[in-house]
């Protein structure tokens, strides 16, 4: 009877039907998603030359005039959105028109040109305005879906002829999130106060920012950046990203393509807040699909990017395969790529060569330097590959790849340890011929299990911050730059070393930076910065020094919205939808945090409360799961709904349920 019922929990389609609803409370307050599908600007950010009843248009929708050839008016969405704008043009004369702009930080609002998303240049002006030729058709009007701008908070409105141009009823269509109605409606949630920080609610609103972040790059099938980029001035999202829609893409504003190594990031952070993993499954769909026949080599980006020779990207595929499959259980879909799967692990192995590492050879990456070789980043990735591909070639009951895979991958551990570990620095360096320890090999790793002891994982902790100013972590291997996509990883490194107080700092620093700085959305996560936290991001790799291309909305930033679930609640799917789970609550200095996820089994809550002599965790989990609890303390008195449990070391086993576990210290 139960395993009848768990075969067909199992199967695709319920797999993908986890219904939303959170518990409602406090939290929603935080929630950075519209109430509506149309939004309306907040205020009116900044006036100039003639206009008139410009706060109408805010207030009541309208009607405002602007007056004069060059006259414009800056709208404030009061956050990140993206979608098509529509208004209502009214006494048009034959002769009048208007041009619109668009941007995600204030620091480039301007009649002439939008921030840039087509492609990075100095002179941060190739996207240009979306012009509105006369005649303006008298009534409604919406902007012609190609134009769409996927990522915003300032809309200007300029008039480019000499006579009045009266508007109203200006708004914007959200495009993000096109299958589903309440965007509200989260399957998660997190709460907790921070009162060392100067917003209290610093945590509690940076979770939900992380979930809003994903949702602005969760998109329609056709509304992807067009390759070859259009000339400039101008831009076009309507080329086709993919295989199947709803599909994740790296960012709302650019590049709107699929990107494994940011849904290394972006997934989990789905996961725990919207449940909402369709757009994860078309994603990595379109990857498989486009697996060289030959080689076995897969693309490291969606199309129409489709960018190859990329080795790490090849592996958060691979990843992010495991990821889904853990969170969803959706094992039809698992067979179906199962195939291609095994083939491009191959891929990998085959650049293993007699000295027992990969020698990568696909240097494209998260635009770190150097990479090449014997590189430890990519021996990390290829060892988290293994031990995953263990994992789910356990569940294909394919047992001999299974232990092979077990084998290889224990003899990688080996070989890693012995090449890249430096005594000295107490870190693993870049490869055999450096002294340099990279952010992104030894955050990987202490997450992914490479370090052989706790001392060794605490050391490299240590290590990490040696890297940090008061913004965060400038990353060895891309020098001047931060980098919240490796700093979410870092963020785990911390914690799974057990220094809460330095994952506190490090979320304190730089996600403290992010969201609240008036160079950016306020809402959202910014892709990256430099060392003094400028817009600069990569102006010397790649980005042309364009700051204006930056993108505001990007899930690769969002490691926060998991990690507070994961360590923080400390609550852990271990088992497809959470069969079994794990509960290790990190206190990090809060006295109270609760939150949870829901998957197709059902809700799974925790609430923990700490003072002087006692903890309380209530965990709420469906029943006919099992975990294991891990107290942040291994003496005291421990009760679980009011009976003593005996012989108490830290870790209780548990079945689901709603049980209330206290320790008296
Ligand atoms: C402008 O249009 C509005 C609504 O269509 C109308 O009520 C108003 O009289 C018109 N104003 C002028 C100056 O034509
Ligand atoms: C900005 O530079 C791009 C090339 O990167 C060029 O195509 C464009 O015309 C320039 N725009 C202006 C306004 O100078
Ligand atoms: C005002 O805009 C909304 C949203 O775009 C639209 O549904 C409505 O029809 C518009 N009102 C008028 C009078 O055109
Ligand atoms: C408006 O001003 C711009 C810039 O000076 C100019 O290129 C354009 O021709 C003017 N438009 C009209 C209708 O005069
Ligand atoms: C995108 O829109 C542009 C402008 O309308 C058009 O020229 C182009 O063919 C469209 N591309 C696709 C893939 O539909
Ligand atoms: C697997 O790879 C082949 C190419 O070798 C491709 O034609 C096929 O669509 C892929 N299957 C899936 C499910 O992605
Ligand atoms: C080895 O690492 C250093 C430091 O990151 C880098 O400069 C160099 O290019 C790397 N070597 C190869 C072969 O990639
Ligand atoms: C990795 O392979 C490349 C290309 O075959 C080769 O040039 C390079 O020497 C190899 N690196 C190592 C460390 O063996
Ligand atoms: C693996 O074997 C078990 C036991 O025979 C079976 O229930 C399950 O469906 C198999 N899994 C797959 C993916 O075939
Ligand atoms: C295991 O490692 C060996 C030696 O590197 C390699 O030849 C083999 O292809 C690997 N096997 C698998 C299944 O990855
Ligand atoms: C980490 O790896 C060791 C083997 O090196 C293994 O015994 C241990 O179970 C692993 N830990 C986890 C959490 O997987
Ligand atoms: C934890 O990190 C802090 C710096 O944030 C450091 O001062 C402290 O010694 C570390 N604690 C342990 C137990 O390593």
């Amino acid at each position: 009877m139960r395993s009848a019922m768990l075969g067909l929990l199992l199967s695709g389609f319920l797999a993908l039907g986890a219904a939303a609803s959170a518990p409602s409370g406090a939290w929603d307050a935080f929630n950075y998603a519209p109430k509506s599908k149309t939004v309306w600007p907040a205020s009116v950010y900044h006036v100039d030359g003639t206009v008139t009843s410009a706060d109408d248009l805010v207030a009541n929708r309208g009607p405002a005039t602007l007056t004069g050839n060059g006259t414009w008016m800056a709208l404030d969405f009061g956050g990140e959105v993206g979608g098509l704008i529509s208004m209502n043009f009214l006494n048009t004369s034959s002769d009048a028109s208007i041009a619109l702009s668009f941007t995600e930080s204030p620091l480039f609002i301007s009649p002439l040109t939008s921030d840039d998303s087509s492609y990075p240049s100095a002179n941060m002006s190739y996207d240009g305005v979306l012009n509105v030729p006369a005649p303006l058709s008298s009534g409604y009007w919406t902007q012609p879906s190609y134009a769409l701008r996927g990522g915003f908070r300032y809309l200007t409105i300029v008039s480019t002829s000499d006579g009045p141009v009266t508007v109203s009823n200006v708004s914007c269509t959200i495009s993000f999130m096109p299958h589903v109605e309440d965007l509200r409606d989260y399957a998660g949630y997190f709460y907790a106060k921070d009162p060392t920080f100067h917003d209290a609610d610093f945590l509690t609103r940076l979770w939900y920012s992380g979930a809003y972040t994903v949702q602005t790059n969760t998109v329609p099938l056709n509304t992807g950046r067009e390759v070859p980029f259009v000339s400039s001035p101008g831009w076009a999202n309507n080329a086709t990203l993919g295989i199947a829609g709803p599909i994740i893409v790296d960012g709302a504003k650019r590049d709107r393509a699929v990107w494994p190594g940011d849904m290394g990031i972006a997934v989990p952070t789905q996961f725990v807040s919207t449940n909402d993993l369709l757009p994860t499954r078309n994603a990595l769909s379109t990857m498989f699909a486009a697996i060289d026949p030959e080689t076995g080599a897969l693309p490291e980006s969606g199309p129409p990017l489709s960018q190859t020779g990329s080795d790490t990207y090849h592996a958060w595929t691979l990843i992010g395969t495991h990821n889904y499959y853990l969170y969803s259980g959706d094992v039809q879909w698992l067979q179906t790529v199962w195939t291609n799967y095994t083939k491009a692990v191959q891929f990998l192995e085959n650049k293993v060569d007699s000295s027992g590492l990969m020698n990568v050879t696909g240097l494209r990456d998260w635009a770190r330097l150097g990479g090449g070789g014997h590189n430890s980043e990519g021996n990390a990735l290829l060892y988290k590959v293994l031990t995953n591909s263990v994992d789910l070639a356990t569940y294909m009951n394919a047992t001999d790849l299974a232990s092979t895979w077990a084998r290889n991958a224990s003899s990688l551990k080996q070989v890693f340890n012995q090449a890249f570990w430096d005594p000295s620095q107490g870190m693993y360096r870049d490869n055999t011929s450096t002294t340099l320890c990279p952010q992104d090999a030894n955050s990987m790793s202490v997450i992914f299990n490479l370090t052989t002891s706790q001392e060794q994982a605490i050391s490299v902790s240590a290590g990490l911050q040696r890297n940090w100013n008061e913004l965060g972590p400038i990353a060895p291997e891309l020098p001047d730059t931060i980098s919240p996509f490796i700093s979410g990883l870092e963020l785990q490194a911390h914690f799974e070393a057990g220094n809460d107080t330095r994952a506190m700092d490090l979320l304190h620093r730089e996600w403290g930076y992010m969201l609240y700085t008036n160079l950016s959305v306020q809402s959202t996560l910014l892709e990256g910065f430099t060392a003094n936290g400028s817009l600069y991001y990569r102006g010397y790799r790649g980005y042309n020094y364009d700051p204006s291309y930056t993108s505001h909305s990007h899930g690769w930033s969002s490691g926060p919205t998991s990690a507070l679930t994961y360590y923080v609640l400390g609550l852990t799917v271990t088992s497809p939808q959470g069969k079994t789970w794990s509960i290790a609550p990190h206190l990090s200095g809060l006295s109270a945090a609760e939150g949870g996820f829901t998957t197709p089994l059902g809700w799974y809550g925790v609430k923990w409360t700490e003072d002087d002599s006692m903890f309380t965790l209530d965990v709420d989990i469906p029943t006919g799961t099992s975990g294991i609890v891990q107290l942040p303390y291994t003496q005291g008195k421990v009760e679980i709904n009011g009976f003593e449990v005996g012989a108490f070391e830290g870790d209780i086993n548990l079945d689901g349920g709603r049980k209330t576990i206290v320790v008296y210290r």
